[in-house]
């Protein structure tokens, strides 16, 4: 539905070039709600203003349904009102001076040869229910909340019955718990209009909540894509394990692969350690052994195959009880349940799982 091939857009300023986007490729099927994560400034928002036709590419060829919006090489661009693509914005970009009912007419308004006044009020009735603010219609925009402003932008994005929207974190000026209701009533909806949805945002949870697939962006280009559990259980580098969620990580190296048991050895700053899967690193070779907190398992003392530490840091957090445990010359930071008594200076052992390993080229 959407394909983007070797995205290439440089800026020029009174600093230089900065290279924003360095050939990114990515592939959207229909129906699909597919999010681009990274840390600010790696080119997220760029990359969807190119789709939009916002901003014009400096290289590279964008196809959205069977149209070629952009292209490059031929010198194809198609006006941002040309394109079958709907967009919500961080801002909202809500007119203030306008109602409810006017501001999601806008786009149809727009639209040549003129719809008919009638349709364009049916339509607008429809996006307003969609998003539960029927009744609103007489209501100045700014008079609404911060969580009818962003459905009121969510609406107007999909008056035009687009098959393809975009969304530039249009969470982030939402308050933490009308974050948390409206990620599974955003993506619900997209799923239910049918609508193919590229989604940009820097909050992992967002991703992993909302996402068919998550590309993991990085100074420009997507470093790995996948769905939001192998993204988090099989992170590809440490950049992708450590911006999703929490993870610990040791210097290691593969000491034995059993014969392809499925099961091999580390040795690792934390002692040995066994890690199972796919791996294809060679014995001899090193490696980052990468664990999460809630895979750090703490056991009694002198179990068999378990290492041994002590108990150096304890952080309520509510759901659980963050332990920082020292084990040989480093650290590991285990999650248990805040029912667990853990005490510092405490002696433990500490359990992991050979499917919990995920390994890193170091
Ligand atoms: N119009 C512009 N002129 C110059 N540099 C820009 C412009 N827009 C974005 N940039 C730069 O391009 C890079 C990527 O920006 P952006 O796509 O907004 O990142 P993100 O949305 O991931 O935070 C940043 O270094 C930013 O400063
Ligand atoms: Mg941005």
């Amino acid at each position: 539905m959407i394909r983007i091939e070797d995205l290439h857009v440089r800026f020029d300023s009174d600093k230089g070039t900065v290279h924003a986007v360095k050939g990114v490729n990515l592939d959207v099927a229909a129906g699909e709600f597919y999010t681009l994560l990274g840390p600010s400034g790696c080119g997220k928002t760029t990359t969807l203003r190119c789709l939009a036709g916002l901003e014009r590419p400096t290289g590279g060829r964008i196809t959205s349904g069977n149209t070629v919006v952009h292209d490059s090489d031929r010198g194809v661009s198609v006006p941002t009102y040309k394109r079958d693509i709907g967009m919500v914005f961080q801002s909202y970009a809500i007119w203030p001076h306008l109602t409810v009912f006017e501001n999601v007419a806008f786009p149809l308004r727009e639209v040549r040869p003129k719809i008919a006044e009638e349709e364009i009020s049916n339509r607008v009735s429809k996006a307003l229910e969609l998003v539960q603010l029927g009744g609103y219609e007489s209501r100045p925009a700014p008079f609404l909340s911060g969580g009818q402003q962003q459905r009121l932008a969510l609406a107007r994005a999909i008056v035009r019955e687009a098959s393809v929207v975009l969304f530039d974190e249009p969470l982030s000026n939402l308050d933490a718990k009308l974050r948390a209701e409206t990620r599974l009533e955003l993506r619900n909806l997209v799923k239910r209009l049918g609508m193919t949805a590229l989604y940009v945002t820097h909050d992992q949870t967002e991703a992993l909540t909302m996402a068919d697939r998550v590309a993991i962006m990085r100074e420009g280009q997507i470093v790995q894509e996948a769905s939001p559990t192998e993204i988090y259980n099989r992170p590809n580098s440490r950049f992708v394990a450590s911006f999703i969620g929490q993870c610990n990580f040791a210097d290691g190296k593969v000491r034995d692969k059993m014969n392809g048991s499925g099961v091999g050895q580390l040795e690792t700053e934390w002692g040995a350690l066994q890690f199972s899967g796919d791996s294809d690193a060679d014995v001899g070779t090193s490696v980052i052994a990468a664990v999460r907190p809630e895979n750090v398992r703490l056991v009694a003392t002198g179990a068999d195959g378990t290492a041994e530490g002590e108990v150096v840091e304890t952080v309520f957090l509510g759901e659980c009880i963050e332990c920082r445990v020292r084990v040989g010359d480093a650290d590991l930071v285990a999650r248990v349940h805040p029912r667990d008594a853990v005490d510092v200076g405490q002696r433990t052992g500490v359990e992991i799982r050979p499917e919990d390993v995920a390994l890193l080229s170091s």
